[in-house]
């Protein structure tokens, strides 16, 4: 007698063996193994559902693919069909991501240095940005390399929030908030 755990495996492998075997999901499993480099498709709250989607399309250009095969032998028209909502949902997905712009601070903008900007880079960025070690070769150690990647921060630390990584040097709304008007008002260097 199988024990249950045998007869589960089985299952389990009997599913994912007739998946891969129509190579249905070779298309999202690439899609997962590579999305992590790409912030804006996990960093919303409903991040889930993209890789859902991502998933569905990717199985559903796939399918034609598949049937292409066999509608070719046949003479039958190639079922496109699939391929086409496929890439319609890619393409909802697209706009139902894009990154919105943060609505404009109200609050009269109190002066604001460049010392202060340069003490949140310095204490949250610059530990895996620098010489040493710039990760995609980014700097932050420098008031130049500051202001040559500004824009590139104010998409990472600003709108998508996805540096810092993992937020592993805690930096504060507030200071989030400082780099957003710092931003806004020019990435101006000098005090
Ligand atoms: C704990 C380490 C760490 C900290 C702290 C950190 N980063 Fe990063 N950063 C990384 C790594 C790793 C990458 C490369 C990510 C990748 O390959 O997708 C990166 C990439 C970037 C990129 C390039 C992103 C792209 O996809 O082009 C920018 C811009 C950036 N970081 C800005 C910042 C800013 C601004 C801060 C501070 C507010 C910061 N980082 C803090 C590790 C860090």
């Amino acid at each position: 007698m199988p024990s249950s755990w045998e007869v589960r495996f089985c299952y389990l492998h009997y599913v994912f063996g007739a998946l891969f075997h129509r190579r249905c999901v070779t298309l999202p499993v690439l899609f997962a193994m590579l999305s992590n480099h790409y912030g804006f498709l996990y960093s919303g709250p409903r991040n889930w559902l993209v890789l859902v989607f991502m998933m569905l399309a990717g199985a559903l250009i796939r399918q034609s693919f598949v049937l292409r095969h066999k509608a070719l032998a046949t003479g039958r028209p190639v079922p496109w069909v699939y391929a086409m909502v496929g890439c319609a949902v890619l393409l909802v997905l697209v706009f139902a991501v894009a990154p919105r712009p943060p609505a404009p601070h109200s609050a009269a903008a109190s002066a604001l240095t460049f010392a202060q900007v340069q003490q949140v880079f310095t204490q949250r960025c610059v530990m895996c940005h620098n010489d040493q070690l710039a990760n995609k070769g980014i700097k932050f150690d420098s008031a130049e390399m500051i202001e040559k990647n500004a824009q590139a921060a104010y998409q990472q630390a600003v709108v998508l929030k996805t540096m810092p990584l993992n937020n592993a040097t805690q930096i504060t709304d507030a200071e989030r908030a400082l780099l957003k008007r710092w931003f806004e008002a020019g990435t101006k260097i000098s005090p």
